[in-house]
């Protein structure tokens, strides 16, 4: 169902000291419903066991390319053609040119070189190393091949140096294994606008009327609308959450940012979801100095409307136009009223006074009302999973 479950990724392990994040790598996909099989250099082998690596996939991991004991003949060739992913993670500067070149001198380079599914490659070495010419060009040569970089990032290195050569973190990879397999998904071709966090009004330089959303519903439908193949827009709200990786992530303050950047990215679109908290009042005028602690007692603040974002934005045919109703009472009765008076096609009405749902959590339990008056109540569930079944239906209207 997901675009991870049952997917064969085969990732190419080499000599790096960041080898460790790869056996987080390797747990991740697996537990994200992928069959992972591990392929590694001798010199990974020095850093990691192949046997820490079986153990987190359930599946042999290889390093010798002489190993007569495997019953499959031509491992190599086995692995490379179920693969439907090759993630070199991480890439040394040596298995980099070996894959530029088409040098097939141990496990990682040979099974790339037998393979011809998209592959993603991590490098990881000494800024200066990467920077090198030679590097360089074979970075290029990669490149111009179709192959995605993924890093290296700015940053400390185990030599107590600083600069480009990190190892990218293993969400960031995670989030790119998924862009890759997601590009042949159902929503390919179709631009997705989604909305997340909550807005904050200024009162001051300092102080702001904010709420408590954490954007991680916003975030888990930019990557599920990701993951199943759409240009995926997010316009969020300040949150604590690092960009998507292949989503393109507009950061905003205020409800009036928030309609500008969700206007300008509708243009084209063909799905708007606002997941996001708008404000609905800010303060009429923010102070330009921060106001004095003694000015605070008996402060009336006037408020005046913000703008209604889904309400004005996009009404028109071939957008469909998803709303989010957190509510504390009158669940349903109130998220039908607001599906009515925004136009909406799709509301998803969500209870904020149950623990497990709503705010902050990563699981929610939502209601999805439709325009023709249709309503599907969905079990408890994290929040990826309600993102893609909120998906399904705008994947189903879109075709209507
Ligand atoms: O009316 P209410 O704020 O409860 O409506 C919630 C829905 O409307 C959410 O999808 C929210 O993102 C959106 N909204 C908006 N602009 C506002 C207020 C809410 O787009 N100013």
């Amino acid at each position: 169902m997901y675009n991870l479950t049952d997917r064969s990724v085969v990732l190419g392990v080499t000599g790096s000291i960041a080898v460790y994040k790869a056996v987080d790598l390797a747990s991740k996909l697996t537990q994200a419903g992928a069959l992972v099989d591990v392929v590694m250099t001798r010199e990974a082998a020095e850093f990691v066991r192949p046997i820490t690596f079986q153990s987190v996939t359930g599946r042999r991991a290889c390093w010798d390319m002489w190993d007569t004991g495997s019953d499959v003949p031509e491992l190599h060739v086995a692995l490379a053609r179920r693969a439907d992913i090759l993630v070199v993670a991480p890439a040394t500067a040596t298995v980099i040119a070996r894959l530029a070149l088409g040098l097939a001198e141990e496990m990682v380079s040979l099974t790339a070189l037998a393979t011809r599914a998209p592959a993603l490659v991590c490098p990881a070495m000494d800024p200066q190393m990467y920077e090198h010419p030679a590097t360089q060009g074979h970075v290029e040569t990669l490149r111009s091949r179709g192959v995605l970089l993924v890093g290296p990032e700015e940053g400390r290195l185990a030599s107590g140096h600083r600069g480009r050569g990190r190892l990218s973190e293993v969400d960031t990879i995670m989030g790119a294994v998924r862009y890759v397999l997601g590009r042949t998904g159902d929503l390919a071709g179709k631009t997705v606008v989604v909305s997340a966090g909550g807005t904050q009004e200024p009162i001051d330089p300092v102080r702001y009327l904010g709420n408590h959303s954490s954007g991680k519903m916003g975030f888990a439908l930019a990557e599920a609308a990701r993951d199943r193949g759409a240009r995926t827009v997010l316009v969020t709200a300040p949150v604590a959450l690092a960009d998507p990786y292949g989503v393109e992530t507009v950061r905003v303050r205020r409800a009036a940012e928030m309609r500008d950047a969700v206007a300008a990215a509708c243009g084209d679109a063909h799905a708007l979801i606002m997941a996001a908290a708008v404000a609905d009042y800010q303060p009429a005028e923010a102070a330009g100095q921060k106001i004095k602690r003694e000015k605070l007692e008996g402060l009336t603040l006037s408020l005046v409307r913000t703008p209604d974002i889904l309400a004005e934005a996009g009404r028109r045919p071939g957008l469909v136009r998803v709303g989010f109703a957190a509510e504390s009472d009158e669940l349903l009765a109130n998220a039908r009223h607001k599906l009515e008076a925004k136009g909406l096609d799709l509301i998803v009405a969500n209870d904020i006074t149950a623990p497990d749902a709503g705010f902050a959590v990563d699981t929610n339990r939502v209601t999805l009302l439709d325009r023709e008056g249709g309503v599907e109540e969905l079990p408890l569930m994290t929040k990826y999973e309600a993102a893609w079944r909120i998906l399904d239906r705008v994947a189903e209207r879109m075709t209507k």
